[in-house]
């Protein structure tokens, strides 16, 4: 069974462990710096496999030697925000975080494939990718499944049709500056412009943008986890059984959309080896001045943490 630890076993992490070892896709080890909560919710998760009719080993740890050898290392550690508080918000502190996590993580499995979901989501994978020293297939920051879901539940709801049959693309960077794409956006291959209304449309947009803040306000306490550890979960299945799947991550692009060094979710497909390759679609200059503000954004954040 393929090995997959997972940094962080607070809300997003043990969601993720549930997700994984729910559909067997990897024995999961838990991390976290606070002693027991790993071991506690591995040994519950351990004892749910029985019942799933699992063979996942799910175990948890303080220490960093119990993660040696693992395939997929998913980083969760950090702190969520509350409301009133941005992705951006979070920058410094978890920086300092990530820096600790990544080092010990690639001591121990350096040729692990790194999913990064700790926000601001695109400067923290910048800093995984700097730190770790490892090829850019094998660093990908998990936002864009989680947005575009958002966009796809959305537009189902309001069309009254199965999630199955929609698609939908959200790209650019983790933050208020991601850009929603109705134009590849398609229920059952009819593009949602034929479907739904312009304001509706620019309805549906805006609230998956603010789709993080939305959870935020209800939970008070934190932010959203059952569909961000469901997307980490899709990445970890499509790599694992190398499935040469087209999804949306924020990936470090060297010139491609015009972009030169810096991590911005775009469709990628991923396989065994991480991200093989980095696909380009047409955008329209509308689009392309969208995608480049977001970018842009992210640059001014990995500023200011230097990475
Ligand atoms: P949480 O507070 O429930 O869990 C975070 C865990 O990280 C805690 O258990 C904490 O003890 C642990 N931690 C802190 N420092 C650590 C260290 N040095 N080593 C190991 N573990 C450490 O938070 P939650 O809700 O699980 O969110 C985790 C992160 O993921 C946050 O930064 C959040 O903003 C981000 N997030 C990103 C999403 C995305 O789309 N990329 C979606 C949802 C959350
Ligand atoms: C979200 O979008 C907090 O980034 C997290 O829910």
């Amino acid at each position: 069974m393929p090995k997959v630890t997972i940094v962080g076993s607070g809300n997003v992490g043990a969601t993720a462990a549930h997700w994984i070892a729910s559909k067997e896709l990897a024995d999961v080890v838990l991390i976290d710096i606070i002693e027991g909560v790993p071991q506690g919710k591995g040994l519950d998760l351990l004892q749910a496999m029985p019942i799933e009719k699992r063979d996942s080993y799910v175990s948890g740890t303080n220490d960093y030697k119990d993660t040696a050898n693992s395939d997929i290392v998913v980083i969760t550690a950090g702190i969520p925000r509350k409301p009133g508080m941005s992705r951006d918000d979070l920058l410094n502190t978890n920086y300092g975080i990530m820096k600790d996590v990544v080092g010990q993580v690639v001591k121990y499995s350096p040729n692990c494939i790194l999913i990064i979901v700790s926000n601001p989501l695109d400067a923290m994978a910048q800093t995984a990718y700097k730190l770790s020293g490892f090829p850019r297939e094998r660093v990908i920051g998990m936002a864009g499944i989680l947005d575009s879901a958002r966009f796809r539940a959305f537009i189902a709801d309001e069309l009254k049709v199965s999630v199955e049959n929609v698609t939908a693309f959200v790209l650019g960077g983790h933050g208020d500056t991601m850009v929603p794409l109705p134009r590849y956006s398609t229920v059952a291959g009819i593009p949602i412009t034929e479907l739904i209304e312009p304001a509706k449309l620019d309805a549906l947009v805006k609230r998956t943008r603010d789709g993080g803040a939305e959870i935020v306000k209800y939970l008070k306490t934190g932010s959203a986890y059952y569909a961000p550890s469901a997307a980490a979960t899709e990445m970890v299945e499509a790599i694992l059984k190398d499935k040469k799947k087209i999804v949306p991550c924020a990936a470090y692009l060297q010139g491609e959309y015009g972009i030169n060094g810096l991590f911005v979710g775009v469709p990628v497909k991923l396989g065994a080896k991480g991200i093989e390759q980095i696909i380009e679609i047409k955008l329209t200059p509308e689009e392309k001045a969208a995608l480049d503000k977001s970018a842009a954004a992210v640059k001014e954040l990995c500023g200011v943490i230097g990475v």
